[in-house]
């Protein structure tokens, strides 16, 4: 349980001075590692990575609109050969600044998963992250299936990374179905999942702009920011209901205030991420020391 008074905090047996992390998707280059890993997160999360090198989508790929941003950078990254050598050097990076590495990882088949997950550990990630609810990859107008919706596909994907050395955790989209959620909280149950992470962004939104065309060159994007707060706390309390006590929360979505913090860890979160405000913000990590004034009071 979380607390502001006592703000030490563990993710799968990992320690962290405190809940905050910075979430997936904010730190891509050895710059954006050590800019994090001088910042007050108490961890820093580098990804996703693909096997392949990735541009992303093209064109306008975020929109930012009050309360909520929209996105679809299609995880641009420089592919599994570029991290097998550059993640040791992040790794010495975070470690010299007393803060695990944790690494997201995005694979296209569970195979691709357990071979990101092995490298990732590997090269010296304490936690490795799967990415199983990336809703911006398209590929000739046809959009990838997002595994969080498949049980059987998370499942699958999770066994796959098990042999990997280190923690496992799934990061999921947002299930508005309670029915779909307690499928894949039973998948994730009898898994190697050690922490789940609660949620990714909410998927296929739209932003116009005002000539009624959408924002974003590929129509569609993912939901983040405070529209979000609601839904995250939602899935991280259905979740934490549903997965065993040892498999631990990171909640995730619209987090702003120190009270987004509190509120996830009611909602039952060991430790809390971000992206949106930190990208809005223009990747100040003074963002993550007001948020944990905040928090801490
Ligand atoms: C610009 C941007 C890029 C993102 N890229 C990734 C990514 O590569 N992998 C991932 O798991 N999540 C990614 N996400 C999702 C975030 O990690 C987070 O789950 C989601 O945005 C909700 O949190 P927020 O409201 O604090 O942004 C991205 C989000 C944004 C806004």
């Amino acid at each position: 349980m979380m607390n502001a008074a006592d703000p030490a905090t563990s993710l799968a047996g990992v320690a962290l001075e405190h809940p905050l992390i910075n979430a997936a998707g904010t730190a891509k280059s050895r710059d954006d590692v050590a800019r994090l890993a001088r910042s007050p997160v108490a961890a820093v999360t580098v990804g996703s990575i693909t096997l392949q090198p990735r541009d992303g989508n093209g064109g306008e790929v975020y929109a930012t609109r009050p309360g909520h941003a929209v996105n679809a950078l299609g995880m641009p990254n420089r592919g599994a050969d570029f991290y097998r050598d550059e993640l040791p050097r992040m790794a010495e990076l975070t470690r010299a600044a007393g803060k695990p590495l944790i690494v997201s990882v995005a694979g296209f088949s569970p195979e691709e998963y357990g071979a990101l997950a092995h490298l990732a550990a590997d090269a010296g990630a304490d936690l490795v992250e799967l990415n199983l609810g990336c809703p911006n990859v398209w590929d000739d107008g046809h959009q990838h299936r997002i595994a969080s919706f498949d049980p059987e596909l998370v499942a699958a994907s999770v066994a796959a990374a098990a042999g990997a050395s280190v923690p496992i955790g799934a990061k999921l989209s947002p299930l508005a179905d309670p029915i779909q959620l307690a499928e894949v909280a039973a998948a994730l149950a009898a898994s190697a999942a050690r922490f789940v992470v609660a949620c990714n962004t909410f998927p296929n939104g739209l932003a116009l702009g005002t000539d009624g065309r959408p924002a974003l060159d590929v129509g569609f994007g993912g939901v983040s920011g405070a529209a979000m707060k609601p839904i995250a706390l939602g899935q991280v309390a259905q979740l934490r209901a549903a997965l065993p006590p040892e498999v631990d929360l990171v909640g995730c979505g619209g987090v702003r205030h120190g009270d987004d913090i509190r509120d996830l860890g009611h909602a039952g979160a060991a430790a809390v991420g971000l992206a949106t405000a930190y990208w809005d913000a223009g990747e100040d990590p003074g963002v993550f020391g007001n948020l944990l004034a905040g928090w801490l009071g």
